[in-house]
Formats: C-alpha cells, structure tokens, sequence
C-alpha cells in the first residue's frame, strides 16, 4: 500500500489487499447488473491528464456518474497553467505554476484525485521512479488514483480481472495465461503489461511472459511477479518463443512495450525492433492456444499488434475489457470513498 501521512492511494495493482480486491470485483458486478438511476451524493473527484486518452477519461467519468457525484476532468497545459513538477525549482522559465501548489489546491476541491502521467525519456532508472504520481500523492492530501503512470494501470488490470473473472469464474488460480509482446513501430510505455502480468500474479494464474530477449519487464515488478505467483499458488516463466509461449494458453494478453536499456534512446529502440515485425498475435500464434480468449488494453494498431480475424472474431474480448473499466473503476471509487467518509 502507497501510503503518505497514512492517506491510502491507488498506484498499483498490489495498493489493495486480496480481501479488498474480491470485494470491489463482486460490487462492480452488482454495479454493472443494476441498471436504476443513482442518487445523487455529495461526491466530488478529480481527473487530471498529461497525456490522451479516450476509455480511461470517458468511463471515469461514467463511474463517478453512476456513483451519484461529479468528475471534473482537465488536460494539464491546456485546462490549467504548464506545471513546474519540481518542487524546489527556481520558476524564473515559461512554468507558472508548481505541482506543489497545484496538487494541493485540487485536493481542497475534490475527495479524490485520478492522474494520468506516461514516462518520458529520460533512463528508466529514473522513469521508474514516477515523479509525478509520486509528486501527486505527496502534494495532494486525498487519495490519487492511477489513471496510468510510468511503472502501472492499476485501473487497467483490474477491469482485466473482473473481465477474466467474467468468464473462467472468481477463482483463477491456475488458469494458463500468457502475456505476450507485439511488435509496434513506436516504443510504448509498460504500465499496461507490468500491471497485468502482476495482477494475473496476485490471482494465482499459470502465467507466462512470452518476448524477445532484451524485452523483459521492468526488474523489481518481475521480481514482485514471481514472489506473488508463489504466495498465491501460481507459476511465472519467462518465454523467447512467440509461438511456444502462446503453447496451452486459456488467454493471451497481447501488448506492445519498449525495452529498458534503451528506454532514453527512441530512435535506436525502433531501429532494434525491426526484424521482430513478426511478433504480431495472428490465427498462427493462436493455434498453439488452448482456444484462448484474447485481450488487449486498447488502442490497439490492426493487422500489427494483432491480425483483424482475431480483433473480428469471438476469440477477442477486448470490448469486455474496456466496458469492465467503468464498473470495475465505479466499484474502487467507491470503495475509496467510503474510507473518505464521502459515501455511506
Ligand atoms: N486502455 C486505456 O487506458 O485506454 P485510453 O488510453 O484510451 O484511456
């Protein structure tokens, strides 16, 4: 649990306990079979983003919604001043306003705070530190949600699994899974895949990372991986092939992500990925499954990332996916506002 003066905030997958975890994953299927008007409560939350998006804005929202409260979302740079993110910078630049301020005053506004902010370049020794998530949770005084950060999607990989438990059942504790990586023409952040492989680790999934030498996870969350898969009766195997590593799957999560080493030089991380434009997940890759349900965060690039005939075909739930970010995030809204003596 990330914790600042005691105030409890949502970083990563492993920030709720295993009690908490099944008690928000069966509240967000109650929320998502009742279809009456909320009331409305005195709920008031905050979403902030350094970066697009579209399923993560839109079902924030949406959740809060059905919460009976109100979101308010603003685009940093656009929606509010640049933000100075270092606290004892000298602010003589084109920066006016500093996180400082800025994350204190939302906190007066709002009960809660969500907060989008994807690495950049810098190593990733120093990306994996989040600065600004960090910053947030330091600065704000009420909880900060992850809308995705450098090293997580925590609200990612719990819609994942409420969707898988959708449809293995609630206990996933040996169900053979496979995080697979995709070749994509951009160096893309590894939230997505970090949060999945350890939340599949958290349920005890048979789970295995298939991808190319070079494009292993970030280190201390591979090392959080195997630990959990132990703790929770689960197994974790690391897999060069594309098509041995799909061998016996009920799932693959399919993903795109960069590779460390190279994370502060982009030109040459695409120049690397080149010969590995083979490592998309197609009807080839699939045959090696188990029939295996197919998954991706979304956005996701056709006919690179994954063949159409897959996306196009039942053996795909990524709408599951996306759909389950509302009510698993309705859910953990809520769940953190009931700490925040905001809802009964
Ligand atoms: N999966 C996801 O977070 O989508 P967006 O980037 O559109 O929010």
């Amino acid at each position: 649990m990330m914790l600042y003066d005691s105030m409890r905030h949502f970083l990563s997958p492993a920030d709720l306990t295993s009690d908490e975890r099944a008690q928000i994953l069966a509240r967000a299927k109650v929320l998502k079979a009742d279809q009456s008007a909320p009331e409305r409560s005195a709920l008031r939350v905050g979403a902030l983003y350094f970066n697009p998006s579209l399923r993560t804005r839109v079902s924030f929202e949406q959740a809060v919604w059905r919460l009976g409260g109100n979101c308010q979302t603003l685009n940093t740079g656009s929606d509010t001043w640049q933000l100075e993110m270092d606290p004892d910078a000298i602010m003589d630049g084109d920066k006016v306003e500093n996180i400082v301020e800025a994350a204190g005053v939302l906190g007066r506004y709002f009960h809660l705070l969500g907060v989008r902010s994807f690495p950049g370049s810098q190593p990733w020794e120093i990306e994996r530190t989040e600065p600004v998530l960090q910053a947030f949770a330091r600065h704000t005084g009420v909880p900060i949600i992850s809308l995705e950060g450098t090293m997580h999607h925590p609200c990612q990989s719990l819609a994942d699994h409420l969707t898988l438990t959708e449809k293995f059942g609630d206990d996933l504790r040996g169900l053979p899974v496979t995080l697979s990586w995709a070749y994509h023409p951009n160096p893309l952040p590894m939230a997505v895949p970090n949060s999945f492989a350890l939340q599949a680790a958290l349920a005890g999934c048979d789970l295995t990372l298939a991808c190319p030498p070079g494009y292993e996870l970030d280190d201390e969350v591979m090392a959080q991986i195997d630990r959990e898969s132990k703790a929770n009766g689960g197994n974790f195997r690391v897999n060069h092939d594309r098509l041995d590593g799909a061998k016996g799957a009920k799932v693959v999560y399919v993903k795109s992500w960069g590779r460390k080493d190279l994370w502060s030089d982009k030109a040459a991380e695409r120049e690397s990925r080149q010969p590995l434009r083979h490592w998309q997940f197609n009807d080839e890759a699939w045959e090696q499954t188990d029939s295996a349900k197919v998954m991706h965060c979304l956005p996701v690039r056709r006919n690179v990332v994954i063949a159409a005939s897959i996306l196009d075909s039942d053996r795909s739930i990524v709408l599951d996916e996306a759909e389950n970010r509302l009510w698993a995030q309705a859910a953990l809204i809520e769940h953190f506002a009931k700490m925040q003596g905001v809802l009964a």
